[in-house]
């Protein structure tokens, strides 16, 4: 298993280019298996969970000619396409429930893997289902699998969803694109990504149009045709960066990525004392010495702060003078990181959803153990303001989502190094 060793600690400085969105390439990916014709998608992150779904795209039957210098992928549909999804692809991937809406508007037919709980939280997938259910789904859990049958086309109909869900969303997108008639989708998430997928799949001729702030009016069509699309940029990784050079009293140049789509954690880095500039497509931003706490932190559904910034934001807030509070509403065990921050010096008080950083912490290298994918990245971030080495254990929960983080990080300045 991979580790990294980091000596801190260090100020970033430099230009970094921030890779494509994986939770934007996945939803597109998936969708490729509503299509007859090839697509071509650009702008792929070299990342794990992009292997997995590429992988159990190919295990359904799609053709993926993959060019991983170009970033790119080429879709084609075989002959022989199966509708099963084993467990063995999805069981370390939980977007892998993404080919169920295709597989059912498209084939009448799938067998997916339940996907599982994770260390987070216990992610169920019940609004997926009595979504697809609504547009005529049939489905039994047998053995840990949903066995789900259309007799004919899935057909439009009005579904609001009672909470609000990414992968529900996205899932119901692209089932009710091939379906009969027209669907409203009421209370969905709004994510830039879930805004992504609709600009793909309009882009190849499907028939969905924002209808209000969380509503989504899709019309049916038959068939989608030939496309090429370019993948948005990722906004974790964007947000990673941006604290990073806060944090360390940096000043990174951060390009390729909207800086309006980060509008809520570019105004509270404001907070906290960042300088920031932005321009089209470019954040400029600098840290400074003494920070600022933040009183009342509350991760929400987009365009409010993400949970999967929320690890990144708090290493940030130990080192703010005085305390902040951060309150975790999306997922109910996304504390994972705080008693690795602990053995590095951190002083964090977690009390059911919430936790109280007293800051002005200062760090001292450790050998700590990764949990999760936005934890690692967390303990990265922390490494970067210990003194002296810290060893970071099992980083291939890192490399599901972060593309060349060492690489990255090592033009930056750090002194990072990757043990196999
Ligand atoms: C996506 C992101 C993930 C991010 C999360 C929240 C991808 C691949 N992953 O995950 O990085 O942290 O959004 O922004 O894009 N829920 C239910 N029942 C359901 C579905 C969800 O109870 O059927 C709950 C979940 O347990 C969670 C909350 O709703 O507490 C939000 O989950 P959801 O928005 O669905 O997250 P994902 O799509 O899994």
């Amino acid at each position: 298993m991979d580790k990294f060793i980091i000596n801190g600690p260090c100020k970033l400085k430099g230009k970094v280019n921030i890779s494509g969105s994986k939770n934007a390439s996945l939803p597109i990916l998936a969708a490729t298996l509503l299509f007859d014709k090839p697509v071509e998608i650009s702008n792929l992150p070299g990342v794990k969970d992009i292997e997995t779904m590429l992988k159990l795209l190919e295990s359904l039957g799609l053709k993926v000619n993959r060019n991983k210098k170009k970033k790119s992928v080429k879709i084609f549909k075989s002959k022989k396409i199966k509708t099963q999804a084993s467990y063995s692809l999805v069981k370390t991937m939980r977007a892998g429930i993404l080919v169920l809406g295709p597989l059912i508007t498209k084939y009448k037919k799938a067998i997916t893997s339940l996907p599982g709980g994770c260390l987070i939280g216990e992610r169920p997938v019940n609004h997926h289902l009595s979504a697809l259910k609504k547009l005529g789904m049939k489905y039994n859990i047998i053995k840990g699998y949903i066995h789900a049958t259309a007799h004919k086309n899935l057909n439009g109909k009005k579904i609001i969803f009672s909470k609000i869900s990414v992968g529900a969303t996205e899932n119901l997108i692209m089932a009710a694109c091939l379906a009969k008639g027209t669907t409203i989708l009421k209370n969905c998430a709004i994510e830039p990504e879930i805004r992504d997928l609709i600009n793909f799949l309009n882009k190849a001729g499907a028939k969905i149009k924002w209808i209000g702030r969380r509503s989504i009016k899709i019309t049916g069509v038959k068939s989608l045709n030939q496309v090429k699309y370019k993948v948005m940029g990722d906004r974790i990784e964007c947000g990673t960066f941006c604290v990073a050079a806060v944090l360390t009293s940096g000043n990174l140049q951060i390009k390729g990525f909207d800086p309006k789509l980060i509008r809520t954690e570019l105004t509270l880095l404001k907070k906290i004392g960042a300088k920031i500039k932005t321009s089209l497509n470019e954040i400029n931003i600098e840290g400074k010495k003494n920070l600022n706490s933040l009183k009342n932190l509350a991760t929400k559904e987009y365009p409010d702060f993400p949970t999967d910034l929320q690890a990144q934001f708090m290493v940030l807030l130990c080192r703010a003078n005085g305390i902040s509070k951060i309150t975790e509403n999306i997922f109910e065990n996304r504390f994972l990181h705080v008693g690795e921050l602990r053995r590095l010096g951190a002083k964090i008080n977690v009390k059911n959803n919430q936790a109280v950083i007293l800051g002005n912490n200062s760090f001292q290298g450790a050998e700590l153990m990764s949990s999760d994918l936005r934890a690692s990245v967390a303990l990265v971030l922390a490494a970067l303001i210990a003194k002296g080495k810290s060893i970071i254990n099992r980083i291939y929960h890192l490399d599901r989502g972060y593309e060349n983080l060492e690489i990255k990080l090592k033009k930056l300045g750090v002194k990072i190094k990757r043990i196999h």
